[in-house]
């Protein structure tokens, strides 16, 4: 048995994501995220593998010749990582999609989310309340105790009394009870989120043994979206289901809501195929999102689409995205057919090129200097190598929706199920009458989270 996150990542972190992670991809290489990972670098040559020999991964790690030997700085890796990364593709490369929080760093800054979170929500942390209003007690006291003991309005009654019982007030008992809050906090965090990662555990083994095994990551530098299955290749066709499930509705709610079509383009707007060579010398990510037939149009309006925004930016991360252009939806047929182009790149003069990062989906966006404010929905995964000037078969184009600890429900009773969510395969058409529920359509979730539907 091995455990990647345990194990391997350390060392991946430690000695290899300098060049092969989120900011840097030397030779195409992308070690920090599972999707990216397991295609490879630019060479085409099998990370992984299908046995100890034909793999890249250990060759590079294990070989003697300076040019070829990886790290290419630092030194070489010793016998024990060495013979960490012999287990692990020997044992085919196990990367469990849930990433344990780990590190002080990451711990830390999970823990700095979930405070100010809490914090933002009034009401929402007695705690810090008490903490509020003890110090100012604290502080009232210490002034108390500041007064002259010849004070005359304070020699008797009540006052006198609150004095004597502020005389017992120190500074020492009050950063004991602080420290004491924060301390109580930290463990009950720490529980939280164990707790929480062992269910969304429990939900993913359960969602295994249903037959919907697709690999997924749900956190690290980024969120990744889940890979829907059959979801390979360069792009295509994906059905979105409705979310609500009732017997009043069609098909029992289990219908399709729209189609959407992804595709890598160059600016003739030509599509871009695995094996021959690019026309030209930008590339694009185009997002096509059409209507299913008798899907409510009051969710499918110009106005919601149009809030609809494609970006490279997760939430408010910090990222140096020279690269980011982001692109909303446009209308191809009101009501019907919208469409987006990310533009990935001018790759003028460069015959080499590896992209591998995702675009977010957002809906009822709203972007500013730092942050994109709105849900992301969905991620398109982009895992292109272009070794002179011609898309290897290492690239990947997929869409999947975003799923985070917290926000992954499975199985929920009357909700869709992960295949129904996002799907290669046609889910059902509506056919015949609908429900014109509202509750039941789902209207008001939609506009409980910013979506505008047209005036009557
Ligand atoms: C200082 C930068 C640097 C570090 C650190 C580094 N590499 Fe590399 N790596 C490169 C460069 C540059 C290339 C492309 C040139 C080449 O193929 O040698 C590369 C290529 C590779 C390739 C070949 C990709 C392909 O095209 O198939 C593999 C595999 C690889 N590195 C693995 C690793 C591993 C594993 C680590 C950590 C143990 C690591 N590298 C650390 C710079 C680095």
């Amino acid at each position: 048995m091995i455990d990647f996150h345990q194990e391997v990542a350390p060392i991946f972190k430690r000695r290899c994501l300098n060049c092969h992670g989120l900011h840097q991809q030397l030779g195409g290489l992308r070690l920090d995220e599972k999707s990216f990972a397991l295609l490879g670098g630019l060479s085409g040559k099998k990370l992984i593998g299908t046995s100890a020999e034909d793999s890249e991964l250990l060759r590079r790690v294990t070989s003697d010749d300076p040019t070829t030997v990886m790290p290419k700085e630092g030194g070489r890796l010793n016998e024990r990582e060495i013979a960490t990364l012999r287990r692990w593709v020997q044992a085919k490369a196990p990367w469990p999609d849930i990433v344990p929080p780990s590190g002080r760093d990451e711990f830390l800054a999970r823990y700095g989310q979930d405070l100010w979170k809490r914090l933002s929500v009034i009401g929402g942390e007695p705690k810090i309340y008490f903490l509020l209003i003890f110090t100012i007690l604290v502080g009232l006291a210490d002034r108390v105790r500041r007064v002259p003991a010849d004070n005359e309005q304070w020699s008797r009654g009540l006052r006198r009394r609150v004095r004597s019982l502020c005389q017992h007030v120190s500074l020492g008992g009050f950063l004991a009870v602080v420290l004491g809050t924060v301390l109580w906090d930290v463990v009950a965090f720490t529980m939280r989120q164990s707790s929480e990662f062992a269910s969304t555990e429990q939900k993913l083994a359960e969602a295994n043994a249903a037959g919907e095994t697709r690999p997924f990551a749900l956190n690290g530098a980024q969120p990744t979206p889940l890979r829907p299955r059959g979801a390979t290749g360069l792009g295509g066709t994906y059905y979105r289901g409705n979310d609500e499930r009732h017997e009043k509705l069609f098909n029992g709610g289990d219908y399709r809501t729209a189609i959407m079509r992804l595709s890598l383009i160059d600016e003739n707007d030509q599509a871009v195929a695995i094996g021959r060579p690019l026309s030209g010398s930008q590339l694009f990510v185009r997002l096509e999102i059409e209507r299913a037939v008798n899907a409510t149009p009051s969710l499918f309006t110009d106005q919601i689409m149009g809030d609809m925004l494609l970006t490279r930016r997760a939430g408010d991360r910090k990222q140096p995205l020279a690269t980011d252009e982001p692109a909303k939806l446009e209308v191809l047929q009101t009501g019907e057919r919208w469409a987006a182009k990310y533009r990935l790149g001018d790759f003028e003069g460069q015959p080499d090129i590896a992209i591998n990062g995702v675009i977010y989906v957002y809906t009822n966006a709203r972007r500013t200097q730092e942050a994109v404010q709105g849900t992301m929905q969905y991620g398109v995964v982009v895992a292109l190598r272009i070794r002179e000037r011609t898309l290897q078969e290492n690239s990947e184009l997929w869409l999947g929706p975003i799923l985070v600890p917290g926000n992954f429900q499975y199985p929920t009773p009357g909700r869709i199920t992960l295949n129904e969510w996002l799907d290669t395969q046609p889910i059902p058409e509506i056919t015949g009458d609908n429900s014109t529920d509202p509750t039941l359509l789902g209207i008001p979730e939609h506009l409980e989270k910013g979506a505008k539907l047209p005036a009557k």
